[in-house]
């Protein structure tokens, strides 16, 4: 019996989730650690969402990570919901307690954040105002990893005005919308400028934005993994700007998912990194 305690899994649900990298990295801790577990793929329809979830204390899962299109729907499945994913809107990672109970957190802030401060250690909030393009689920959780930060004004601006507007209200403080059409004004005195569209991920056109007013000491990430360098982040390096690509996140997010299921927390290593990257060639 006590052989079967020790072996854990966990896996990413999601519809479709081939294309995942989370085994890679999760994998490749379990072996570092010299743990007895796997983590595995785990495609599952909208529709049966409900009834993945229930199987997971009864297969034994010390938890998983969620992915599209689970992400929001979790939050009304899982028995209770942790106050940072309420805040985010979303579940991206769920544990499962010993009696069965499965608590959805979210660990994209965490892991946002920890890849500002790895890429460039220097980074502070109080640097000044942060500029996020986006208001969907990922600019939710960056938005909240920025305000926890303590960052003093956060412009966000959105291609639809609503959806930046509504997100402003509802988490207030530092957080204003600008309109779409002030967007490349909106970067003049910004500290860190962020995007979160899918606008430059391979296959979509570039994020048609002018960097011209940002000053060249702020930082531009990019929460984009496919390709590592946006053509935004190739601009902004060109034009002087220090960059930070979207694998970071990917990984970081996945460091604190990983303590949560094993109790270890695992490093983003540069082989770690080499190893995920060799897997995102288009
Ligand atoms: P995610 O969960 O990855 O954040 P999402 O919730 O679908 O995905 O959000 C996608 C974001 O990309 C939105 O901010 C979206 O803007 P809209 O709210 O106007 O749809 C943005 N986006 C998608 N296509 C875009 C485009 N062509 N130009 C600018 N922004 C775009």
């Amino acid at each position: 019996m006590a052989i079967e305690t020790h072996y854990k899994l966990a896996g990413v649900m999601g519809w479709p989730v081939a294309h995942s990298r989370s085994p890679v990295i999760h994998n490749h801790w379990i072996a570092e650690h010299g743990l007895r577990g796997a983590y595995v793929l785990l495609p599952v329809q909208p529709d049966q969402l409900a009834q993945a979830l229930r199987a997971l204390p009864v297969l034994g899962f010390a938890g998983c990570n969620l992915t599209i299109p689970h992400k929001v729907a979790a939050l009304d499945l899982v028995d209770r919901v942790d106050p940072l994913a309420r805040r985010i809107g979303a579940i991206n990672t769920i544990v499962v307690e010993a009696d069965g109970t499965l608590v959805g957190r979210n660990t994209d802030s965490f892991g946002y954040i920890q890849s500002l401060l790895q890429s460039q250690p220097d980074w502070r909030a109080t640097h000044g105002p942060a500029v996020v393009v986006g208001a969907g689920g990922a600019s939710r959780a960056v938005i909240v990893g920025l305000m926890d930060q303590g960052v003093p004004e956060i412009r966000l601006t959105n291609r639809s005005w609503a959806k930046a507007h509504d997100l402003a209200q509802e988490f207030g403080g530092p957080v204003q919308a600008v309109p779409w059409a002030e967007r490349h004004a909106a970067l003049a005195g910004a500290a860190l400028l962020v995007n979160t569209t899918n606008q430059g991920m391979y296959g979509e056109p570039e994020l048609d934005l002018c960097l011209d007013d940002l000053p060249t000491h702020a930082l531009v990430s990019d929460i984009i993994y496919v390709p590592l360098e946006t053509p935004m982040l190739a601009a902004a390096r060109q034009r002087g700007n220090s960059t930070v690509d979207g694998l970071g996140m990917l990984l970081h997010q996945a460091r604190a998912a990983f303590e949560a299921w094993f109790g270890v927390l695992p490093a983003a290593t540069p082989t770690l990194r080499a190893k995920v990257q060799a897997t995102l060639i288009p």
